[in-house]
């Protein structure tokens, strides 16, 4: 099954992903990363990056949206769209362990969006191929 949204909901989270950059704390990469997701109550969250001086606790943006949705009393997040400023047209797709994260929250056929590099097109990848072969229990998805 492919879910979609429609091209305003596309723009509009991608657009929200591009707004959440500028409140990144990014001093080490200088790398500013926004990620927005839309929960399936409608409302959109969003996140940046946060960087430690202790480069390996740094937290991507798409794990702070994600982890912000769901201390707010979400449980099923049903897109996400990330951009990076510094990349030619913001192209970007999620690392592999916020991949993971999304999963545990978000179904295999979720969209999640990001800038093609040359063109600025959004594209859109459902995540289970993003991850293929993931993780999971067999109950995995009822809780
Ligand atoms: N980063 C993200 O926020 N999301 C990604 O998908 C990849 C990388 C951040 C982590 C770090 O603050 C900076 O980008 C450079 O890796």
């Amino acid at each position: 099954m492919s879910v979609s949204l429609t091209p305003g909901q596309n723009h509009d989270l991608l657009n929200a992903a591009i707004e959440a950059a500028d409140s990144c704390y990014a001093p080490y990469s200088e790398f500013p990363v926004g990620a927005a997701v839309l929960t399936a109550s409608g409302e959109v969250i969003t996140g940046a990056n946060v960087e430690n001086v202790s480069y390996g606790l740094t937290l991507c943006a798409e794990r702070v949206a994600v982890l912000k949705a769901i201390t707010e009393g979400h449980r099923k997040l049903v897109a996400l769209a990330v951009w990076a400023r510094k990349l030619p047209n913001g192209g970007i797709t999620p690392c592999g362990a916020c991949r993971q994260v999304m999963l545990e929250f978000m179904s295999p056929e979720a969209p999640i969006l990001f800038m093609h590099p040359e063109t600025g097109v959004i594209q859109s990848l459902p995540l289970g191929e993003l991850l293929p072969v993931a993780f999971g229990f067999a109950d995995h998805a009822d809780h």
